[in-house]
């Protein structure tokens, strides 16, 4: 009989068996909303990243089945060859001109554009100076490009100057921050790591993924929060988020634009967006700019979260966004309250190393700007009574 070649595999699960941190994927029923039917229990949804709850936003389905009748299903090709509709092209200019660049290139996913465009500006005599939470996505951009790899502790931006000060200056650097960090809430320290681009003459980039639709005049960004437009080159935000699809983007500089079309792998290689997908995406950004009280909502249903959480004792570490973790320190015990959490009928995932750091442990809570009071009131109270339970607080 053959010998199973992948069978230390299974003893990785294992592992993660015995340590409390394996998972099975919680199954979806329905719409993905602020109130949803996960694993057959309706449980208020804290764990999506629909901000504004546009997944079910009545345009942007009208909009996506229209492509669909008139467009068909799939663009049937690579951008660079035959895959670039129309429709793909209205999307890009519509997108820069919400973000204020000359151009913008989308992508399959935010993963994708991150990937994508780290691993083809850069090239292996280059440095990147990289916040130490940085996205996955950023991470493996990094590593495709081959060049050298600096790390500097969260948000020091004096730890990223003595980096930058050890570069020849003739090197090419690119200094890349995340506008929002996906599992802490916190922002990067966008306007001080533009200051010290400018000053060592880095390529500077942004990761906007959980910023844009947040952020920002209409949810432009950070970048438009810290009124840093023309300061960064490299913007990248994601349409799978807040704008409720699917897919991601680079905005920049025409040239920049132009040299991604050419040269980012994830562009030349893989196929582009259904119609339905880009008309959904246009038709959020004619949300944003014109139901901007939307983003009024998430913003007051954030503070309502955050503080209801604060005053019944949860550490939630430094969140300054609709992520609002709730650390507990174990992975373990981060998985047990995640599991409580769901049988009292709320769904706050569970996330352990090596997401997060091993004492870091957290369930992370995203509210949106549709759940309502009496939602988050229930959220909270079902927290205090499992928190106690755990003896978290
Ligand atoms: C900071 C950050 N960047 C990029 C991405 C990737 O975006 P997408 O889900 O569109 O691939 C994510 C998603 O998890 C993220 O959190």
């Amino acid at each position: 009989m053959r010998h199973d070649p992948l069978d230390y595999l299974s003893r990785d699960l294992d592992s993660l068996k015995e340590q409390g941190l394996y998972r099975h994927l919680r199954i979806l029923d329905g719409e993905q909303r602020e109130a949803a039917t996960f694993d057959h229990r309706t449980v208020v949804n804290l764990s999506s990243n629909n901000y504004l709850g546009l997944t079910t936003h009545p345009t942007l389905r009208e909009r996506a089945l229209e492509a669909t009748r008139t467009l068909g299903v799939g663009s049937g090709s690579v951008r660079s060859i035959a895959g670039t509709m129309s429709i793909h092209m209205e999307l890009e200019r519509r997108l820069a001109q919400f973000k204020k660049t000359e151009s913008v290139v989308v992508f399959q996913s935010g993963f994708a554009a991150n990937a994508g465009t780290v691993a083809a500006v850069l090239s292996k005599e280059d440095v990147v100076v990289s916040d130490e939470l940085n996205h996955a996505s950023i991470i493996d951009g990094c590593r495709l490009s081959r060049a050298a790899i600096k790390v500097f502790p969260h948000k020091d931006v004096d730890a990223a100057r003595k980096i930058l000060k050890e570069i020849p200056t003739t090197t090419r650097k690119l200094l890349i921050t995340d506008g929002v960090f996906s599992m802490d809430g916190d922002l990067g320290a966008v306007p001080e790591l533009c200051a010290l681009a400018e000053e060592f003459g880095c390529i500077m980039m942004v990761d906007d993924a959980h910023a844009s639709g947040v952020f920002g005049a209409n949810g432009r960004g950070t970048i438009d929060h810290f009124g840093v437009h023309g300061r960064v080159d490299i913007q990248v935000g994601t349409l799978s988020k807040a704008i409720g699809a699917l897919g991601g983007y680079v905005a920049g500089s025409k040239t920049l634009i132009e040299f991604l079309y050419h040269r980012a792998r994830p562009f030349l290689f893989s196929t582009s967006h259904p119609p339905a997908v880009a008309a959904a995406c246009i038709a959020a950004i004619d949300v944003l700019e014109q139901e901007p009280a939307i983003i009024d909502r998430l913003w007051e249903n954030t503070r309502f979260f955050k503080a209801g959480l604060e005053s019944r004792g949860f550490n939630t570490g430094q969140s300054a966004s609709p992520i609002t973790p709730v650390i507990v320190g174990e992975g373990s015990l981060a998985m047990k309250l995640s599991d409580r959490l769901f049988e009292e009928g709320v769904f706050a995932q569970g996330i352990a190393f090596p997401t997060v750091a091993r004492d870091k442990a957290r369930v992370r809570t995203i509210v949106t700007a549709t759940h309502t009071r009496d939602e988050l009131q229930f959220a909270l109270d079902v927290f205090a009574k499992v928190g106690h339970e755990l003896g978290i607080v």
